[in-house]
């Protein structure tokens, strides 16, 4: 789209005006937004932006190891990859509740991109992939209503840095387009939306090891299998939780007694109502054997069938 090609050129050349001989930061998540935001800035000053990717080890199954991939080895950004599981671990072990972990996931994630970026020095910009639904939000606090969304990239307000938001003006069609152009990898332009807080808010109850071991594998099947049957442009979104109960099962002659898995795909225009997507029974079926067969500890498979309103996307 010449469009946006002519955008994205426009916009370099106006951050390397503004940045001249500065240096800027960026909190990359590996999302669409921040991607393509960090993309524009490393294409228009190069070295001088430095990107820091905290891993709360929440994330999909090899999905830190594929945003270090892109950004450090295609890309040769500045990037600073934290590995934060076991700080995030510890800071939500025994915690159930939906809204705290929301909480504490947040606000470690503020500190740890705090305790990082304070050991750079003369940072002047911070980049950030806000999109015009963000502006728009922000005017009205409906949105947060009924979850508090954080979005892993909200920031201390202390640091005092000038903002870069190339992507303000823009809704998410255009910011996809933008990344084709500029050459951000199809996997990450047309990822689909991942909340914050990741697979914490899948996981029902408290988050452990072998939880987040369940959720990462079976999810990592569902994924495969979604685009295996070309159904990934179809689905808005599509993902596994542990609903956290046990039943009981037979597997050769003995009695199991395991987890259950739920999957949850959805179709939908913005996120904000959802319909529950039509996935062929053939692919259900063979989503469903290879997780019990692939996914030790898991002899159920649930299907959710309930649009949004009255259910939300995400179980928690
Ligand atoms: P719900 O579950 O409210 O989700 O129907 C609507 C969309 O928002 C995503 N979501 C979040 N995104 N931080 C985020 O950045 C969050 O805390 C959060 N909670 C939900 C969800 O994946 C869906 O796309």
């Amino acid at each position: 789209d010449w469009n946006m090609g002519d955008f994205a050129q426009n916009m370099i050349e106006h951050i390397r005006e503004k940045v001249g001989g500065k240096k800027v930061l960026c909190a990359l998540s590996g999302g669409v937004d921040s991607s393509v935001a960090a993309t524009l800035v490393h294409k228009a000053v190069g070295d001088q932006l430095t990107c820091i990717f905290v891993d709360h080890g929440l994330l999909r199954k090899n999905e830190g190891d594929e945003v270090e991939k892109v950004f450090s080895e295609q890309f040769h950004m500045n990037f600073i990859r934290i590995n934060a599981q076991e700080r995030f671990l510890g800071k939500l072990a025994g915690v159930s509740d939906p809204e705290r972990k929301r909480k504490i996931i947040g606000e470690e994630f503020i500190r740890v991109f705090e305790e990082e970026s304070r050991k750079l020095t003369d940072i002047d910009y911070l980049v950030q992939g806000t999109v015009y639904p963000d502006v728009i939000e922000s005017g009205t606090d409906t949105a947060d209503v009924i979850k508090s969304h954080h979005n892993v990239g909200g920031l201390p307000e202390d640091m005092d840095l000038a903002l870069i938001e190339p992507l303000r003006d823009l809704f998410k069609d255009e910011v996809r387009r933008v990344g084709e152009e500029i050459g951000v990898p199809h996997h990450i332009v047309w990822r689909q939306p991942f909340p914050g807080p990741g697979l914490a808010i899948r996981i029902l109850g408290e988050i452990t090891e072998e939880a987040l071991f369940l959720v990462k594998e079976s999810d990592a099947i569902l994924r495969d299998e979604v685009a295996k049957n070309g159904l990934e442009r179809d689905i808005w979104q599509y993902f596994t939780v542990l609903p956290n109960i046990r039943s009981v099962g037979v597997m050769g002659d003995e009695r199991t007694y395991n987890h259950a898995i739920g999957i949850r795909a959805v179709t939908s225009i913005d996120g904000m109502t959802s319909d529950w997507a039509r996935i062929p029974y053939e692919v259900l079926d063979k989503i469903s054997s290879r997780i019990v067969n692939e996914v030790p500890g898991v002899n159920r498979i649930l299907y959710d069938v309930t649009s949004k309103p009255p259910s939300t996307i995400e179980w928690e």
